[in-house]
């Protein structure tokens, strides 16, 4: 018997298009990365990532106080260390009264609702741009997971809610779980950066930072965008390890990765839409070739029908408006 089949009979609407679809975006989907600097009441506009700040410690907050009003859970931090302050060994990384630790102890009396996660990784305290400690030609792993682990635990001291290990160094998640544990910081968890690709998307956020190597690349650490087994076996490794979530980064040009980490893993999978990614739709839209609104909400769409269950976007306090309406 023939069956006739009008698919087209659930998208005749927008009401019943809304029954049926299967993906909705909400912010507390998003994470909000912030660029935080030193001084007061300044709110720099980053080049190459058109209306998206460098801010002070009072200007964040300010921004913190607005994204939770729309509904966004969770920030990322990012801090721009200034130059006098680097060294090789990230030794600013761990000032408990540094820039960061300042920032996470104003934001969590400020906002304390606020889930505050942190980048973990050298490479804004780096005379080189590196995300971890130099030797000669090489970026050395097991001096670096050393710092990366004491880098944790000052943040957690400080009242981070979840550090975020950008790093890609071998075997660095259970050596922060193990100094969170020997320092009664259970309760701070762990979102690893676990497949991190060396990607060109990431050069306005080496704008944003100054942060960009001062030699070579970073392809002995972080991954090589041709693999995706690659990918599912540093995700394993980094669950096993006790990541609480994994991340994909960057997110559009790594859908099927983030599929498959979903399919893989069963801990709270998050995609980092990155700088690059944010820059190329400002960009079109600068130029009136892209409707913004649109190109937001669709890509963030995609990347969470992907399989991302947390996104974090420089959109996220422009999209969670969208969605509130
Ligand atoms: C550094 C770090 C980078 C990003 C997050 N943490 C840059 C890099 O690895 O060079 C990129 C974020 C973005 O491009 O938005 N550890």
């Amino acid at each position: 018997m023939y069956q006739i089949r009008r698919n087209r009979i659930l998208r005749q609407s927008p009401a019943i298009r809304a029954m049926v679809a299967e993906t909705i975006l909400k912010p507390a989907d998003f994470i909000a990365p912030l660029f935080i600097t030193e001084g007061k009441g300044i709110r720099e506009e980053i080049a190459s990532m058109k209306d998206y700040y460098r801010m002070s410690i009072d200007n964040t907050l300010t921004e913190v106080k607005e994204l939770w009003a729309l509904g966004i859970k969770s920030v990322l931090l990012f801090i721009k260390c200034n130059d006098e302050l680097k060294d090789n060994k990230g030794t600013e990384a761990l000032n408990p009264d540094g820039l960061m630790q300042r920032s996470i102890k104003a934001i969590k009396d400020a906002c304390p609702g606020m889930v505050v996660m942190t980048d973990v990784a050298l490479d804004p305290f780096s005379i080189y741009g590196h995300d971890g400690i130099v030797e000669g030609n090489e970026i050395v792993n097991d001096p670096t997971v050393e710092v990366l682990a004491l880098m944790s635990l000052s943040h957690a001291i400080a009242g981070a809610d979840i550090v975020a290990p950008s790093d890609m160094m071998d075997g660095r998640i259970i050596a922060i779980r193990e100094a969170l544990e020997e320092n009664s910081m259970s309760r701070t968890g762990i979102m690893a950066y676990s497949a991190k690709y060396a990607s060109c998307f990431y050069g306005p956020f080496r704008d944003a930072l100054d942060s960009a190597p001062g030699f070579g690349d970073k392809k002995t650490y972080q991954m090589d965008y041709a693999n995706r087994r690659e990918a599912i076996k540093e995700t394993l490794m980094d669950v096993d390890e006790g990541a609480d979530i994994v991340m994909v980064k960057p997110a559009m040009a790594y859908l099927d990765i983030i599929r498959e980490v979903r399919d893989s893993v069963e801990v709270p999978v998050s995609a980092y839409h990155v700088s690059g990614e944010y820059a190329m739709i400002k960009a079109a839209a600068q130029m009136g070739w892209l409707d913004e609104n649109k190109a937001v909400i669709e890509s963030l769409t995609s990347i969470k029908r992907a399989g991302a269950d947390l996104i974090a976007t420089y959109y996220a306090k422009h999209a969670a408006k969208l969605i509130n309406g």
